[in-house]
């Protein structure tokens, strides 16, 4: 592990099992239709690789880009898409694939756009949850963790777009 990147939050064991279960969830509630999970650019692609490999049914996956905008205020209207599915969702049971909820402003967009285009049904499933950050309601349908307002970095999650790749999830060591 780089130096100064702090202690681990939670353990690649710990990811590995919680991912398991919530695999097992999405397979359980969505018997006998094929998925469309549908992953956030760029961080969820680590969470999305693992998680459709515990989803012991047939799943297909797509990807959806929105616009990252830095630490100052997110609303709404700051919210961008920079690449869209590359199908259509129409009649599809769709789940969300999303690595963090911080003030819930992403998910807010994703939904209202994504059920413009008419799924048979829209879950949204997140690895880590950010409660005390929420500045607009979303209902999550599976969570992996709810953490505590720190930085946290790994596991799909950057510093200035590195150490995505490190197997854990850290917190950012305060200097
Ligand atoms: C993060 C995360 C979510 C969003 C959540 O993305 O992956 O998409 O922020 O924040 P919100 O709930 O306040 O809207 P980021 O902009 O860091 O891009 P990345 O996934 O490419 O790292």
């Amino acid at each position: 592990m780089p130096q100064g990147l702090g202690r681990v939050l939670i353990s690649r064991e710990e990811i590995a099992a919680r991912i398991g279960e919530l695999g097992r969830a999405v397979a359980r509630e969505h018997a006998g239709r094929v998925p469309l999970l549908v992953g956030v650019l760029k961080g969820a692609v680590v969470f999305m690789a693992d998680l459709i490999r515990t989803i012991p049914v047939p799943v297909a996956m797509d990807f959806m880009g929105v616009s990252s905008y830095g630490s100052g205020a997110r609303s709404s209207g700051s919210v961008r898409l920079t690449a869209d599915l590359s199908m259509s969702i129409e009649g599809r049971a769709v789940v969300i694939v999303e690595d963090i909820v911080d003030t819930g402003w992403t998910l807010d967009y994703l939904r209202r756009n994504l059920e413009t285009r008419h799924p048979r049904s829209l879950r949204i499933c997140a690895l880590l949850d950010k409660v005390e950050r929420r500045q607009v309601d979303v209902s999550l349908d599976y969570v992996g963790f709810a953490i505590p307002d720190h930085f946290v970095l790994g596991y799909g999650f950057d510093l200035g777009g590195l150490y995505r790749g490190l197997p854990d999830i850290h917190i950012l060591e305060e200097t």
